[in-house]
Order: C-alpha cells, then structure tokens, then sequence
C-alpha cells in the first residue's frame, strides 16, 4: 500500500483525490469514490440551494461510512451564490473534509477550521499555495495548465508547478491537472506531491451522473480535444473541443465581450450536454488527459488500478533502474 503524508492526514487509503466537478461532483460519484478507497468532493453549488445541500450529502453518506468531503468554490460573481448559507450547511451535516477554491477563501477557513473540519485548498500558483498555507489550510492541490476547468493565467505545466511549489509548500500538496494512471501517480510523488487529484477521468466511470455519450466521447477524445475560453476576460477555462467552444474562442479573437457570449457559454446548455448526450450542446469542462482515457471502469477499478500499477513502477521499472537490471538483460 502506497502511504504518504496525504492517506495519513485524511484517513484514507489511496493518495488519490476526485476535485469538485460542477453538475458532475454528485453523490453516486463521491460515494463511489469513497467505497474505492480514495477522498471525493461533492460540489456544493451543484447541489442547488444550501437545504439541496445537504440532502445530497446525506444522500452521498448512504452510499457510504468512508471519509468523503465538499467543494466550496468561491468565484467573482455579479450575485454570488449564498457561501456562508452552504457552509454552515457543510458544518452541520459533519462532513470532517473540505475543498476550498478560488478567491479569498480566508473567512471560510477560519470558520471551518473552528469546527474541526480539515480544507484542502485548491489553487493553480506557487504563490497562491503559500498564501493559503499562511491561511492556515491543512493541505494544498495544486493545478498545472493540464486540467480541466480554471488553470489561472500563468499557463505553468505541472512539470514545473509541482516541484517548484513542494520547493516551497510545507503542508502536504497534491498534485492536479492531467493525471489519469499509474504513471502519473508516481511522477508526482517524484516531483514532490503526496497524491494526486484527477477530474476527467472521473468522470469517463460508471457510477459518473453524465449521459454515456459523454463518456464514451472522452475516451475517444485525444489530448488536442480542449480549448480554452474566456482568455481575454483573464477567466481562462479549460473546456472540451466542441462546436460551442470554437465559436466562442472566434468570437473572443473578434473581440466579443462577455455579453456577447453569454448565451453560448450558458449553465443551462451546459447541463444539456450532461442529460442529452449531446456534446455541441453547450460548453463542458474537460481536461488534456483525455488523451490517456481509453476505458470506463468502475471508480474502484480505476484507483485500484492506478495504485496497482504505481507500485509495480516503482518496485519492478525504478527498481531494475537503480539496480542495473536493464543492462544485465540487455547484455
Ligand atoms: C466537468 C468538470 C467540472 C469542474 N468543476 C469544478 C468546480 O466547480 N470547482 C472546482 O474547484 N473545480 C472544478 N473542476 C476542476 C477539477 O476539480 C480538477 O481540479 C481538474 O479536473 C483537474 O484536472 P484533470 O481534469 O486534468 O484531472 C471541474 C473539472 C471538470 C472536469
């Protein structure tokens, strides 16, 4: 069994995380995720109002007795949604695990943490890591230009990301964005992560809550199969190649203002693509490790498999490395 300082602190047993997923991070997901032996997120603002809440946590808590969390992502919004309303929902349903993301996450922090509850924060810069751990977070996911959704402006590789931000990062760090097997488990204990957090390939499971459509066309999705959208409004977002996103990535080029868009990026056709399978319906997150997506296993398929294979790397492949085995068979 791999153990780092991450399946220590959180009480599970595969250093692997399922990071919020809007209209995705539901409980037949997380809950499976937890039966697997790894620590999913449901996504609070997908659960609708704060009472939505916490009915889908108690939903998730059915289908499981192991450790699951909540995603608190704080963006800018014109009428933000009700954040002190779900987190108080998150502290009264017992849920003990959190992950916070986006902007100034101070105050939820503070509050959770006086509740005992342990946050994760989500970030995508070495900088942002560090403000977060002075926040007083237990733990760091960091995400490189790879992932899927919100990669920042700074477009830095996890090749970089990762290591540069364990330089400097005490608490434990989990690496995110373009992971999907065993390979890239072991890459980012060797980069300095303590596990790592994975979205599209969540998503491509069984118990995953989107049409199969959906999912069979991440498998068949190679890793050019992302735009990015929303660069010139500095809210760049990472989302699969489709008629929508190339239209609005045109229109961006052109000059296009929010308002201009604001129909085609719509929530509403978004959540179309989820229950039609239909994938030019609207605009859907999906990362570049689509091109390492090639099956729809079960979630406990999946993290035993990427552990499985993580360990044979290490015990078979870096071994025979270090102890001049390849050579011997060569010779
Ligand atoms: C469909 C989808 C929706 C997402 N929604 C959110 C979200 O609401 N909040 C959030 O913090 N991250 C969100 N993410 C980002 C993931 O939590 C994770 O950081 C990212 O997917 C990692 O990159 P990967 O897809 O390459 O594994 C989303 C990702 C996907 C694929």
């Amino acid at each position: 069994m791999l153990k780092t300082r991450f399946t220590e602190m959180f009480g599970v047993a595969a250093p692997i995380t399922c990071g919020g997923m809007t209209r995705v991070g539901k409980a037949e997901l997380i809950g499976a995720v937890a039966n697997a032996g790894a620590l999913g997120f449901i996504t609070a603002h997908s659960a609708g109002k704060p009472e939505e809440l916490a009915k889908e946590l108690k939903r998730c808590r059915d289908i499981t007795d192991k450790p699951f969390g909540v995603n608190l992502t704080i963006l800018p919004a014109i009428k933000p949604p009700p954040y002190a309303e779900y987190r108080q929902a998150i502290i009264e349903s017992g849920v003990k695990i959190v992950e916070t993301a986006g902007n100034k996450p101070q105050e939820h922090v503070t509050e959770f943490r006086k509740h005992g509850i342990k946050v994760v924060h989500k970030c995508t810069s070495v900088r942002h890591a560090l403000s977060a751990e002075r926040m007083g977070v237990d733990a760091i996911s960091i995400d490189g230009f790879e992932c899927a959704g919100h990669p920042g402006e700074d477009d830095t590789p996890g090749l970089i990301l990762i290591p540069t931000a364990a330089d400097k990062v005490k608490i434990p760090m989990i690496a995110s964005g373009g992971f999907g097997d065993g390979r890239g488990l072991v890459a980012a204990l060797a980069l300095g992560a303590e596990g790592i957090n994975m979205g599209t390939r969540f998503m491509a499971t069984r118990e995953s809550p989107i049409h199969q459509l959906i999912k069979e066309r991440i498998v068949a999705n190679d890793e050019r199969e992302t735009e990015l959208i929303f660069r010139t409004m500095r809210n760049t977002s990472r989302v699969a190649k489709n008629a929508v996103s190339t239209k609005v990535v045109a229109m961006e080029k052109e000059g296009a203002k929010f308002e201009d868009i604001r129909e085609l990026v719509a929530g509403a056709r978004g959540k179309m693509v989820y229950a039609t399978g239909d994938a030019d319906e609207g605009i859907w997150s999906a990362g570049q490790v689509q091109g390492l997506i090639h099956d729809i296993p079960t979630c406990a398929e999946l993290v035993s498999r990427i552990v499985r294979d993580a360990e044979a790397i290490i015990r078979e492949r870096l071994e025979r490395m270090m102890s001049g085995g390849q050579r011997q068979a060569a010779e």
